[in-house]
């Protein structure tokens, strides 16, 4: 499980029509998509998704923007899977990642920044049993 992350292609991207060419740059990269779905985030899916950042002031943007259109979702596998996917996105403000990286090329701003990829090995099994049955992943 230490060898997987997980991510969403945001509503900004999906609306922008990044969806292949994000794809792209993930599997080029060495990730092997594992499960993926195309879905749309209820209110509630959402709120709990982003639970550990209830507090923050940016919570109620953060959880209107991800239940706006729809997302992809993926589990991602390579080897040091967390790391190496948080590299190739970039810093969650896109001013402030570096060029080539996936939110410098497709995120808008700060809340709209394209992907999501997970901050560690225990989060991203957190979040990839939220969006998957065990049977969905393979
Ligand atoms: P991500 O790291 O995928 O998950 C938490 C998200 O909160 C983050 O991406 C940003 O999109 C969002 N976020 C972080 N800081 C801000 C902010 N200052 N304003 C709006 N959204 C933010």
């Amino acid at each position: 499980i230490t060898n997987r992350t997980f991510t969403m292609i945001k509503p900004d991207a999906v609306e922008n029509g990044h969806i292949g060419a994000i794809l792209e740059k993930i599997t080029s990269a060495g990730f092997k998509i594992v499960a993926m779905k195309y879905t749309q985030l209820s209110l509630r899916d959402a709120k709990e998704f982003y639970g550990v950042h209830k507090e923050r002031p940016f919570f109620g943007e953060l959880v209107e923007f991800m239940t706006s259109g729809p997302i992809v979702a993926a589990i991602l596998e390579k080897e040091n899977a967390v790391e190496d996917f948080r590299a190739l996105i970039g810093a969650t403000n896109p001013a402030d990642a570096a060029e080539g990286t996936i939110r410098k090329l497709f995120a808008t701003s700060i809340g709209e920044n394209a992907v999501h990829g997970s901050d560690s090995d225990q989060n991203a099994a957190l979040e990839g049993a939220f969006h998957f049955a065990g049977r969905e992943i393979y």
